[in-house]
């Protein structure tokens, strides 16, 4: 079968959980650079990345590399690349995209010209005058980099962050995508009982029980390239059935999630419910200030910052509270994530692990207590 490169851009932080990720799907000749993965493999792939991959954005075939510092270089590399491989007579192939540090700086001159390099290309190809445009989408993105132009081939759609669970959410939820890495980092397994006592929409729950529970993420929604004639429909039916069999079913896993907000713990319940994990998740309301922290089990959270939800100080309290109330030791070993630089003084101790991660634009860091 023919070799295609993928991409997925990720969080900031989380390049390595992917990659490992990735490795376990099949994906060959991985490599990381900041916040994207790339791989390669057969078209298959291209399903199985999209179902399975809980800490990817998105998955993205990578059409080619090249120079671009004039808008004629820019064309003629759009134009040599080999998009009737993908896009079809009928196909859509709107354009977006980024530019850094490079001279080529307007983004819509750069769109229109890589629309008309791929319509040149494809018309040619096809023999006709104009693109009709009226099949199914190819979403082309291109990021120009100091120069260098790399022309993307978007096979997800909506982010991959959009499980089909959280159709409602707090004020402040945790992207899905950095859920998962959180409760890869804090090292859930199969058995493990777990906590979140400020669950929110609960993300980190469902993340979790997915986890532990080995259920792929994109099992329960679609994804644009099920609309492409280049991947049969046979092969997203073989890899949902794969996805399938690869659940965990004999695993004593069980979580507990927690909120000081009834409205939370309504949302929590009801996204379980639309996640499939309801008989593995327990809700109920508490104050962290209650919490008690049982022995063998998992604590991960994360706790409201200040900045959008109270003020800074009130968060800096219930950081001096956890440390009070979570034990952090081998026993009972917890995890914070928070973008607070002196975290570990109002925990009143020092992490046993810390790993840089991005919420978005915010710098953060996971702490990770295990010693004790
Ligand atoms: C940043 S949000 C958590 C978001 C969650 N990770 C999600 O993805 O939806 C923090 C949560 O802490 C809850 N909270 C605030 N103070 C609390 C307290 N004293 N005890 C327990 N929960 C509290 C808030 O109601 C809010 O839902």
């Amino acid at each position: 079968m023919e070799r295609i490169t993928l991409s997925c851009p990720c969080h900031f932080g989380l390049e390595r959980t992917l990659k490992f990720e990735i490795s376990r799907i099949g994906g060959e000749n991985i490599s990381a650079s900041d916040g994207r993965v790339e791989f390669e493999g057969d078209i298959s792939l291209i399903a199985r990345a999209n179902i399975c991959l809980a800490t990817a954005e998105r998955v993205q075939i990578k059409l080619g590399e090249f120079k671009a510092d004039t808008f004629d270089m820019l064309f003629e590399g759009v134009k040599k690349l080999p998009l009737e491989r993908f896009i079809p007579k009928n196909g859509a192939f709107p354009v977006k995209g980024h530019s850094l540090n490079s001279k080529l700086t307007s983004i819509p001159a750069c769109q229109s010209i890589i629309k008309k390099a791929a319509a040149d290309r494809l018309c040619g190809k096809y023999g006709v005058g104009f693109m009709e445009e009226t099949g199914a989408v190819y979403q082309l993105s291109f990021n120009i980099i100091k120069d260098r132009a790399v022309i993307y081939l978007d096979t997800s759609g909506e982010g991959l962050h959009k499980r089909g669970y959280r159709r409602n959410a707090n004020a402040a939820p945790i992207r899905e995508t950095l859920a998962a890495g959180i409760v890869d980092i804090a090292m859930v397994k199969r058995d493990t009982v777990f906590c979140d006592p400020f669950c929110g929409s609960g993300t980190l729950l469902i993340e979790a029980a997915y986890k532990a529970l080995n259920i792929a993420p994109g099992l329960k929604r679609k994804f644009a390239a099920e609309k492409w004639e280049c991947i049969s429909g046979e092969i997203w039916r073989n890899e949902r059935t794969r996805a399938m069999d690869g659940i965990i079913k004999d695993s004593s896993f069980y979580a507990y999630g927690y909120d000081i907000d009834p409205e939370c713990v309504e949302l929590s319940r009801a996204n379980c419910v639309k996640a499939g994990v309801k008989n593995r998740i327990r809700i109920d309301r508490a104050d962290i200030r209650s919490y008690e922290n049982k022995a063998d089990t998992l604590t991960v959270c994360n706790p409201p910052y200040g900045e959008r939800m109270l003020e800074i100080r009130e968060a800096e309290e219930l950081y001096r509270i956890m440390g009070k109330v979570f034990a952090g030791d081998a026993a009972h070993p917890c995890a914070v994530i928070s973008p607070h630089e002196d975290f570990e003084s109002f925990f009143g101790k020092k992490a046993d692990k810390q790993r840089k991660l991005y919420n978005g634009m915010m710098k953060c860091r996971l702490y990770s207590y295990y010693r004790g």
